[in-house]
This record gives C-alpha cells, structure tokens and sequence, in this order.
C-alpha cells in the first residue's frame, strides 16, 4: 500500500501546537544581543551628518552601525550575484537614500529593549532630492527590463493588427492591480552567530543554500565558512526567497559587536525593505470571430520597480501559452519609483496577469454572447502555443466541465443583475487557474538505523506548506517503512542541496530525491541481508526480496525485520542522490490547470462584497497528500480573495511611505470572509513531468480567483471593475 497521496495529518503538526518547533527568532544562543533597524523617513536624499552620541551612551548600547563605521565589503557592498539571487541591498556602504523606510542604520543592545530605545535616538540628517513617487510620471520614461525572468520582455506572433481587423468582435481595456505586501505571520529574522571566521545564521528563508551563497559572497566568505539553518518557517509567500539586507546587516553587526546579535523585522518594516507585489497596468486587446475563436490577443504590462533594481512581475507570460490565437503580442515595461524593490508575491505574474486576461476574457463572453465556459472551450490550446510542443498533461477541459458541474454553472441566468434577493443581487462568474510545473536539481540522503528507524534528510525548507510530511511519505514508500519510522528533516545547509521552496517547484525537485535516495538505500539494505551469514535471506538473488512495512521478505517467504539487519551490519545503511530534470523539459510543456467558480452577494446600498460560494476544480498530477495539498490549495484560494477585495499597501505620493503598514490597516481575509471553499482535484496521470507525477500546488490557488470574483460581481451588479481591490467605492 503507498502512503503517498493519503492524507496523512502533518508530521510537525504537535510541534507546532505545542510550541517545540523552533523558528528563527527562538533559537537559544548564549550573550544573544538583539538589533533594531532605523529607516529613512524621506524618499530620497544624501545623508550629510549622523549624530549617534546619544544613542551610543545609553544603557545596554553595545554598536550604533551607520554608513560611516560599517566595516567595507568586497565590490562595496553591490548584488554578489545577479538579481533576484543577489537583491541590490542597502549594506551602509554610501549615503545615499533611495526609499524611504530604507534601512539606514542598525543599533545593537544586550537587550531588545535598549536597543529599541537607543534607536529612537539616532539623529540622521538628509539632503533631500527631489524623489519619483507619482506613478504618471514614471509611466512616461518606463523602460524594458530586457527579460522577464528567463524569457524575453517582449514576444511577437503573426500580426495583432491584421486579427484585430478580421475580428467580429473587439475588447480593449486596461486593467490594474495595486501595490500588496507580503504579510506571513513570522516576520522576517535572522540570528548571527560567529565563532572564528564561521559564521551560523538561523535565518527565516525560503533557500537555505541561497542565503548561504549570497551572503558569503557579499561578505567575501569562503561559503564553507557559513552554515544556514531553518527548520521552520512561518509563512513565505515569495518575500523569504531572496536575501534583503537585514540578514547581511546582523551578519555585519554580530562581527564588529563580538557578539550573536538577533534582527527580527517589525510589522510595519515588512512594508517596504523586503519586497512586495509592485502596481501592475496591463492593457489587453482581445479579438475574436463571431464563433468565438480568438483571432488576436496583445498584453502590454506595467509594473513599478526600485530605482535600484530592475524587477519585472511577469504579468503577459501567462498570456503566451494559455489560449491558442495565431496573432498575439506581449511586453513588459517597467515604471520606477523611489520605492523598496518588489519582488516575488504567490504566482508573480500569474495572479496578475490571469486577473486582466481572465476579466477580458469575460468582457468578451458577453460581447459575442457565449457563455464564458464554452468560450474557454473553444479556445482552448491543444499544444503549447508559444513553445509549439505537447503539454506533457492537461486537464483544463475536464477542469471546466468538473467545477461547472459541482457549482450548478448550468442554472446560471447570463443576464447581469438576473439574481436578487432583496437589496443583495447575487452573481456566479469564473475563470481559468493556471501555473508552470517547475522543478530543479536536488539532492537527499537516506538513512537506515540499527533501532529500526529511518533518517532522510534534504536541504529543502518547509514554509507551513507540508514538506516535512510530504517527503515523510514518499521515503516510507521508497524504503518499505511505516511512516511513523521516518524521520524527516530539513532546512540546514549541512544536507544536501536543494532548491528554492518558490516556484511551486519542491515537491517537484525534492520527492524525486528522496525517492531516489530512498531506493538506493533499500537496495544497499537488501544486499547486507543476502551478505549476512546470520541473515534467514542470506545468499537470495536481491531481485525475490522486498521491503514493506519495515520488513524484508523474499519470495521464498523468508523474512527478517530491517532492525535486526541493520543492528548486526554494526552502522546505519545509507544512500544519498542527486537528480534533476533531463530532456522531458525541452519535449513537454509542464503547466498545471484549473477552473475557479465564484459566488458574491453585493450590497446595491453599501457596495460590500461578500463571497459566499467558490469552487476551484484543478488538475495537477498526482496529489501526495490529500490533506496537506487541499489546505494549500485552499490557502491560495483565500488569498485570491484578499487580492479581489481587500489588500493594498497605500502610497503616500508626497513621502512615499506605505501608510497602512500594519494589519489593522492593510486588510486580509479573516475566517469570516471566507465562505465554504469546494476544491475538485482531479485524477491526472503525468509521465512525462517527474518520477512522482506531482505538478506543485503552492501557487495556482491565487491565480484566477481575483477574476473569477470580479467577473461574479460584474454578473451581480452589471459595474465591470477593473482595477482591484474592488473595495465598495467602486461600486456605489
Ligand atoms: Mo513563490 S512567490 O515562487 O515563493
């Protein structure tokens, strides 16, 4: 029987209800002293005179760091890699201001305490200079960032003008969706610890082996001199997986303080150092003949950037692979402003992107009057449109057809403003989720013991998504175990590397590893029992044996317990592999799918949207646990939520501060938001995509759902709304 795909309860879940697992602020290291940023408070500017006597003279002060006494770093202090790998940091390596809210100097004190106190007294004076914080303006001297991620900014197939012309029927519109923040409730936190030249950080991260990489780089580190350890996270989202410059700062501050010194961020400071989503405007012109086929489709995005760092959201690459027209164009351009550089926000680009494409799309259902399912039917892409090479699985027709039916899409009267109920007018709208199946190289080791348990490591990290569980079950499976005698660890860079928990890509990467590692170990266990005199499989061919349940029996119907091999071979039995993708990448399109129905109820009075209804019906692979894969799913369905009605971060355009950086502010979905979720995971064979079948699911339960409810409001209440959050101004 295979452990892998039940829904087994988290492996960590008592460690965390408990309060035993450990998260990177909570780690006991002896003469901890604890560190407290200090930001700018204007946009832009040179620093002319810091004034830190004050400061430095008051109780428990141990270093007032400033750019004048940081110690110097190799290449002074610029990316150690290329973006996003190495962030353009604010290391107090000049004066110069670009943000405000930019870290700009950092004060350490033997208790968290002074050092709060101390930091309201550092004096920094600044020059300022004239600051980018009108987005018109920065719209007019946009710019190309060249690529988006690896592909390039701009495509071009057939001619746009020439199917716009030939189309019966036309939707041209821009689409917007604001500044958000990331807000995991584990703010970002970092422990420094040196002893000699080595240097430890417990770092709250979605890459342990990236932390490692970059920060040994900026400080000019042999990277064997620095070890990362992050058992758990709280909530990454994107904003862990990269490094921003606290963590080199407590790096920078443990060294010249000869002390372990801890940074945690404050609320308010994850708005603004540490990434975000940046503003999108996307325009898209949509063509189709009167039989619904598309005959031309452009995405032309905009999105805010740093005045340090070129980073493009993706929003138009979505729009190259999901529906077949032979006429499309996309670009990408990017405004800059004197703000923080944004960053990865679950499914960048996509969770923008679907929301302007899937709104069009709606626009033009009810244009040419065909009912929105039947027109994603119709265009639906047979092949990789771009790439011109097979999806390598694809279940978006069955997704449709699936979550129409659990909705009752059929009963749906098209006519906007068709369903009331008193002053409530009620409306079903949906649209198409989807996401690329990502994986990289990764490697595990697996490991049996003499007491009858199992060891499986990898250097992966867990950000409350499942990991620990997931692969928890895939090694019981690979080494014939119970699952309760694996114990599974990660997130230390002593284990074998693996990748970035973002892009969706870790079970993808990691489950192949540890399977691999996993065989491999049980094939070394089975050849010690047929090498062992006192073994009853002593001398079989290693093809008649097997191992189940913690058990070794061949096909005679000898047995013996792993425990008594392992304890007579005297020392654990052990395999470590390394495997990454091969060919299947360049043959196959890899891309999960899925289909979002919506229910809101609108207020005609008040303008409040309620969601009272949504069903998400996915293919993507194999599921590895029923449980633990649902609630991801279901995360990035309430997120979505969040995304249509609630978040963003507002800009001040005088000072450029994010004013509402707090959580009473900065709206997010609480439970009574969140209405009865139907999630729908279809069967889906995948041969071609990894030994496991497992498409990731961490973010395409974002994307669609911003549309999918704004499309239901639209049939609610006829007001089409295309800039979000639809927030009730916007429609009364
Ligand atoms: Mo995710 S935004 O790729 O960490």
């Amino acid at each position: 029987m295979s452990n892998v795909g039940q829904p087994l309860d988290r492996t960590d879940g008592l460690l965390k209800v408990t309060g035993q697992a450990r998260y990177s602020a909570e780690f006991q290291v002896p003469r901890l002293a604890h560190a407290v940023l200090v930001q700018s408070t204007v946009p832009a500017g040179r620093i002319t005179r810091v004034d830190t006597h004050v400061a430095q003279a008051m109780p428990g002060v141990l270093l007032v760091m400033t750019h004048e006494n940081a110690p110097r770093l190799p290449n002074g202090g610029k990316p150690a890699l290329e973006p996003p790998a190495g962030r353009a940091l604010s290391l107090f390596q000049d004066d110069q201001v670009h943000y405000n809210g930019q870290p700009i100097a950092l004060v350490v004190g033997d208790t968290l305490e002074h050092a709060q106190a101390a930091a309201r007294m550092v004096r920094v004076e600044v020059a300022q200079q004239p600051a980018r914080l009108d987005f018109e303006t920065a719209r007019a001297d946009a710019h190309s960032p060249g690529k988006v991620q690896t592909q390039s900014a701009d495509t071009t197939r057939g001619d746009v003008a020439v199917g716009m012309a030939q189309a019966a029927q036309r939707i041209e519109a821009v689409y917007g969706t604001p500044m958000e923040t990331h807000n995991p409730m584990e703010p970002h936190a970092t422990i420094a610890v040196w002893e000699g030249d080595s240097l430890t950080l417990y770092d709250s991260t979605q890459y342990v082996s990236g932390v490692r990489r970059t920060v040994a780089k900026t400080l000019g580190l042999s990277p064997d001199k620095l070890r990362v350890v992050c058992p758990f996270v709280g909530g990454g989202f994107g904003c862990k997986g990269s490094v921003w410059s606290h963590v080199v700062l407590a790096a920078m501050a443990a060294r010249q303080a000869g002390r372990p010194v801890k940074l945690v961020l404050e609320r308010p400071q994850m708005f603004g150092p540490v990434g975000g989503r940046p503003r999108t405007e996307q325009r898209i012109a949509l063509g189709a003949a009167s039989d619904g086929r598309f005959t031309a489709i452009s995405h032309d995005s905009l999105t805010t950037t740093s005045m340090i760092e070129d980073w493009t959201e993706p929003c138009a690459i979505v729009t190259r692979m999901l529906y077949d027209t032979p006429n499309q164009r996309t670009t990408h351009r990017l405004a800059r402003l004197n703000i923080g550089t944004p960053t990865f926000m679950r499914a960048p680009g996509e969770a923008t992107g679907t929301f302007a494409l899937e709104v069009a799309l709606d626009e033009m259902a009810y244009a040419l009057g065909i009912d929105p399912v039947e027109l994603r039917l119709r265009n639906d892409a047979a092949q990789d449109p771009e790439k011109r090479i097979p999806w390598s699985s694809k279940s978006l027709a069955a997704c449709y057809r699936a979550g129409a039916e659990r909705f009752g899409w059929a009963r749906r009267n098209p006519q906007p403003g068709s369903m009331r109920e008193g002053n409530t007018r009620i409306g079903w709208g949906m649209a198409t989720a989807t996401y690329p199946a990502n994986r990289s190289a990764a490697g595990a080791t697996a490991r049996y013991l003499p007491d009858g348990t199992t060891q499986v490591e990898s250097g992966s990290q867990d950000l409350g998504t499942g990991t620990y569980t997931v692969m928890t079950q895939v090694a019981a499976d690979a080494m014939g175990m119970p699952v309760d005698r694996v114990h599974f660890s990660l997130g230390d860079t002593r284990m074998p590397e693996a990748p970035v928990s973002g892009g969706s890509q870790s079970v993808a990467s990691v489950s192949p590893a540890v399977q691999a590692a996993g065989a491999q170990a049980r094939d070394a266990l089975i050849a010690a029992a047929i090498a062992d005199a006192s073994s009853p499989l002593h001398g079989l061919a290693a093809s008649d044996i097997t191992v189940a349940d913690g058990i070794l029996t061949a096909r005679s119907g000898a047995r013996e317990p792993v425990a008594a091999v392992v304890a007579r071979h005297g020392r654990p039995i052990e395999a470590t592999a390394k495997v990454q993708p091969g060919e299947e990448k360049q043959k196959y399109s890899m891309h999960s799918f899925g289909a979002v129905f919506a229910e809101v109820h609108v207020d005609v009075d008040l303008g409040v949207v309620r969601v009272s209804r949504i069903v998400g019906s996915y293919g993507v692979g194999r599921l590895l646990n029923a449980k633990t894969g649902r609630s991801q799913l279901m995360g990035g369905i309430v997120w979505g939520m969040g995304m249509a009605l609630f978040e963003e971060s507002l800009f001040d355009t005088r000072y450029g501060r994010i004013v509402n950086n707090n959580l009473a502010e900065y709206h997010v979905p609480v439970n009574a938001d969140v209405p009865d979720i139907d999630i729908l995971v279809l069967d889906e064979a995948d041969s071609h995509i990894n030994p496991l079948g497992a498409k990731g699911i961490g973010e395409i339960g974002i994307t669609g759902v911003p549309a999918a409810i704004a499309n239901a409001v639209y049939h609610a209440t006829g007001r089409r709304v295309r800039e979000l959050p639809i927030t009730l101004d916007k429609l009364i």
